[in-house]
């Protein structure tokens, strides 16, 4: 790919919900605890960023405070949603006022649908970690996320071409927000079947059970081999199940960025420089390393045969591929 694909991301929501923080943390390699010195968000505030190398992400992210929220949907109404690729919304778990949150989602989505039907919506319930496993607000997750699917459906209804609707809680203190923004990035990565197809021949080469793509700044998952990133082990490839990837973490992406980019951070920190990382136990070689200027790839192997050299060596044959 010569030039870039632009794509135009929407961040919204009410003021408070967490908006800028996420951003923050996935693209301005803040700590949640950074976020804390943030002030609101006014009116729109717009940043391009560019994801390996020809992906070209404009954020919207747009001040959650009740006067910009009725300028959006009025006066700036075909500013804000026209050509929007992917709508992120961002919901409180901690709100106590659900149905006028819930109410004024049903409007933005309206606008959506009629200046760009096509367009995925991502909600994302954060601030999940302010509510204990045992707090009612856990089980209203599971309602709040069907009752914006009903709506998204009753809304897009006579929409041939409507996009999508997923759900995921996030938290900015866990690995729970790298699972829903990398769930986003990924659809948007225009030759993300070419990529799959790479990574699922590289896995083959060297037996490995599974490749892994991570997008270099941010440490999002990109793609993976075989089946995609987000699906459910059910869907897994037969020769997926034979190396036992369904008994792998299913959290295991998440968690590697989380993990790296704080240790990256430590890195930083020490003025040591973070170049990836090799291990092998108990039959396992996992070797984690730069792929290109834009990537890092993780190669898992479960054949006590396939030492880590052997993949590092295949790794360096395989670069031009993927440069
Ligand atoms: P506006 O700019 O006014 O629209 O708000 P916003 O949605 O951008 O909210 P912002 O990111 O400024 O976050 C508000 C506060 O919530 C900050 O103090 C964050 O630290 C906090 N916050 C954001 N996400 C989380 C989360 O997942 N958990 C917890 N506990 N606090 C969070």
């Amino acid at each position: 790919m010569s030039t870039a694909s632009r794509r135009k991301v929407l961040l919204m929501g009410k003021s408070g919900s967490g908006k800028t923080s996420m951003r923050s943390v996935i693209f301005s390699n803040y700590t949640a605890k950074d976020t804390r010195r943030l002030g609101a968000t006014i009116d729109v505030e717009q940043s391009a960023v560019r994801l390996l190398g020809s992906l070209v992400l404009n954020l919207w992210d747009c001040g959650g405070q009740d006067s910009f929220l009725d300028n959006y949907l009025s006066s700036q109404r075909d500013t804000v949603f026209s050509n929007v690729a992917v709508l992120i919304y961002v919901f409180d778990i901690t709100s106590t006022e659900w149905e006028k949150d819930l109410h004024y989602f049903e409007d933005n989505v309206i606008a959506l649908r009629e200046y760009s039907p096509e367009a995925g919506v991502w909600v994302l319930i954060n601030k999940m970690d302010l509510v204990d496993k045992d707090d009612p607000k856990r089980v209203q997750y599971a309602e709040y996320c069907e009752q914006v699917r009903a709506l998204n459906a009753r809304i897009s209804a006579d929409e041939p071409v409507a996009g999508s609707l997923r759900c995921f809680p996030t938290s900015i203190w866990d690995e729970s927000l790298y699972k829903a923004w990398s769930s986003v990035i990924h659809t948007l990565i225009p030759n993300i079947d070419l990529i799959t197809a790479h990574l699922t021949y590289l896995r083959d080469l060297h037996g490995a059970a599974e490749c892994v793509l991570f997008e270099a700044e941010t440490f999002l998952a990109m793609a993976k081999s075989g089946s995609p990133i987000d699906c459910d082990p059910s869907e897994f490839e037969e020769l997926e199940v034979d190396r036992g990837v369904t008994r792998l973490d299913r959290q295991r992406f998440e968690k590697i960025s989380e993990i790296v980019k704080s240790f990256r951070k430590t890195c930083q920190r020490t003025g040591e420089l973070f170049t990836g990382f090799e291990t092998e136990f108990g039959g396992l070689s996992v070797v984690l390393e730069p792929m290109s200027k834009n990537t890092y790839i993780l190669v898992v192997s479960v054949d006590p045969r396939v030492h880590t050299g052997l993949i590092r060596y295949n790794l360096s044959e395989a670069h031009c591929h993927f440069a």
